[in-house]
């Protein structure tokens, strides 16, 4: 059989991607090829994600349209891996009829075993033990298969000079609404040594920003060498290591963000002035409904301790709207806690009911979709209005910006209005330490790199500014 010709299209979050660069490794070590280009591939894998509805709704279609092509081609493998894979198991077969390969997270480093089974006609549907008896051994066998292929993997993420490595794997807190402690099983924290060595691996091959990873991330909880590691250890210890520039770590859990955590702001300046804590909402009964084990007071007593240690933190939050119950007066609490955190950053959903979710069989869906809108667009709305003013703060100010790409388009030019390019250059985006975008003129050798900005403009959304002389900057 000929190696096969991958294509992988990813949904979802950071995890999915890093997902996707370890598919991508355990493929590449079979000997397949992987294909930028998906009309190239004779295999098609979705890395999918079910956090929402309306995400799984658009796997399902993307993947009808290929409907033609597997006609044309019947020789064509669909694979469809990740949290959905997990979520309907054999079942997807019954929405998804072209699909024939179903692959769980856990089990990803099993892909290239079957895509030959799939190859030979078979239809293979591989999923975790998640929570079974006997199940814990064999996922400590796949995450150990996973790991083998974490530590191979070369530095290749999607913006050079930055690089995931998972810290933790799964998650226990069963917040009511939420599917991924079904699809992606208990939280298991990877051993201190293990993420060490990878971030030196990473940093010895050219990243200068590495990210720690997990769904509750601050939850971080190891032993080894005779001693507890939690979150601010492996921060602090990471931060160790020579030519990294940036660490940074997604995503907090309120309930467990602690003093500890607080004091890395104060002493590890390498820690990124950046916390994306989501609250979820801003009503204690809300909160209470979506067992998010705190109350708004609190989370706002976690910003506080935050900001004491180290004031310019930039605080990022996700929100749900029109979760069951949802009164108006519940919805005036998120904005007011939204206003009181200063939250800058937002990402904003509309609750979406997930089938085996505790909320979803509890609570009927009860806010009308034109409300849920309606609320998503306010809060939207305040959260753009916060960083608008936190955004103009910036203005005549240098910022430490690390170059991710090229801007996508032209953006505003140094009189604020769009079109021509500066100097004749290239346009760049990067991000400062507290992960503003900032977009500037320069060259893209820059790409990768740590570049001193002076800011000449802001909007909502994004910082403008200039570089004197780019060559003398590089980091
Ligand atoms: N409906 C809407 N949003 C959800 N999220 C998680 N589950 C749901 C759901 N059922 C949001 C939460 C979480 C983010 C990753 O997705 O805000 O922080
Ligand atoms: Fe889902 Fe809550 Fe775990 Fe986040 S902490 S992944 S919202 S259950």
């Amino acid at each position: 059989m000929e190696p096969p010709c991958v294509h992988i299209t990813t949904y979802g979050c950071q995890m999915n991607q890093l997902d996707a660069e370890l598919v991508a490794e355990v493929l590449r070590a079979s000997g397949a090829r992987l294909a930028a280009d998906a009309d190239e591939a004779d295999v098609l894998l979705f890395l999918t994600c079910s956090v929402r509805g309306h995400a799984e709704d658009r796997v399902f279609s993307n993947i009808g349209a290929l409907k033609a092509r597997k006609q044309r081609e019947p020789d064509l493998i669909i694979g469809l891996l990740g949290c959905m894979a997990q979520q309907y198991g054999p079942a997807l077969r019954r929405r998804a009829p072209l699909v024939d390969l179903v692959c769980a997270p856990g089990r990803l480093a099993e892909l290239p075993d079957l895509i030959v089974e799939a190859r030979r006609g078979r239809r293979p549907v591989a999923l975790d033990p998640v929570r079974t008896e006997g199940g814990p051994e064999t996922l400590a066998k796949a995450d150990e298969a996973l790991d083998r292929a974490e530590v191979r993997r070369p530095l290749c993420g999607s913006s050079p000079g930055q690089a995931y490595v998972v810290a933790v794997r799964g998650c226990d807190n069963f917040c009511s609404y939420c599917v991924v402690p079904h699809v992606r099983g208990p939280e298991r924290s990877r051993a201190p040594s293990a993420i060490l060595d990878e971030v030196r691996r990473l940093v010895g091959q050219g990243a200068r920003q590495i990210t720690l990873l997990g769904q509750a991330v601050n939850q971080y909880a190891a032993v080894e060498g005779g001693r507890r590691w939690d979150l601010a250890d492996l921060l602090q210890a990471a931060a160790e290591t020579p030519d990294l520039a940036r660490l940074a770590f997604i995503t907090n859990h309120p309930r467990a963000f602690d003093e500890r955590l607080a004091a890395v702001f104060r002493n590890v300046s390498k820690v990124c002035s950046y916390l994306h804590m989501p609250a979820q909402s801003g009503s204690d009964a809300v909160l209470a409904r979506m067992n998010r084990r705190y109350t708004a007071a609190e989370y706002l007593d976690r910003v506080a301790m935050v900001r004491q240690a180290r004031p310019d933190v930039a605080v990022a939050s996700d929100f749900i709207v029109g979760f069951p119950g949802e009164t108006p007066a519940d919805f005036e609490a998120t904005m007011d806690l939204v206003r009181r955190a200063r939250a800058s950053a937002a990402f904003v959903f509309k609750y979406s009911p997930r089938p085996g979710t505790m909320a979803a069989e509890r609570y009927p869906d009860d806010v009308p979709a034109e409300e849920k809108r309606r609320r998503h667009a306010a809060l939207l709305a305040l959260v753009e209005e916060i960083s608008g003013e936190e955004n103009a703060k910036f203005v005549g100010r240098r910022v430490r910006v690390f170059v991710e790409d090229l801007a996508p388009r032209p953006k505003l030019n140094e009189r604020g209005r769009p079109g021509d390019r500066l100097n004749g250059g290239v346009q760049l985006r990067g991000r400062t330490p507290c992960n503003r975008i900032v977009v500037f003129d320069g060259p893209p050798c820059l790409v990768g790199a740590e570049v001193d900005v002076e800011v000449k403009h802001s909007s909502p959304l994004t910082l403008f500014g200039s570089i004197e002389n780019p060559g003398a900057r590089r980091a």
